[in-house]
């Protein structure tokens, strides 16, 4: 059972909680009140659940959908010359779609908005 750390955002201290092996980060977030994730479409593409994740296995390359690439494009969390990209260096700097993370391993999330340099 992985152990997800949610940290920042309006936690005042990190928040862990066991989700089941693969279980989608949405679905927990839905049954657990209390962790401060925004989100609206639930479906990858109004780019309200924009997170940064830590894991063991970083840096490693990540293939990334077209769509959430797109939608992170289009967020402005990915620069516009990433539309020429698959292919990713998954790494805590890199922001994604909670829509598109699965617990599949110990992982920390990251809450905190994006800040001025984050964004192109
Ligand atoms: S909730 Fe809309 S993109 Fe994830």
């Amino acid at each position: 059972m992985p152990a997800l750390s949610f940290v920042g955002g309006a936690l005042t201290q990190p928040l862990t909680v066991v989700a089941t092996p693969d279980e989608p980060i949405l679905d927990l977030v839905r049954r657990c009140d209390d962790l401060p994730l925004s989100w609206r479409c639930g479906r990858g593409t109004c780019g309200t659940c924009a997170v940064r994740v830590s894991h063991q296995q970083q840096p490693q390359p990540l293939l990334m959908s077209r769509k959430e690439r797109n939608v992170l494009v289009r967020h402005r969390y990915l620069p516009q010359s990433a539309l020429q990209q698959d292919t990713f260096i998954d790494s805590p700097a890199l922001w994604r779609l909670a829509c598109y993370l699965t617990a599949n391993q110990p992982l920390v999330i990251s809450l905190d908005p994006p800040s001025s340099e984050d964004v192109s």
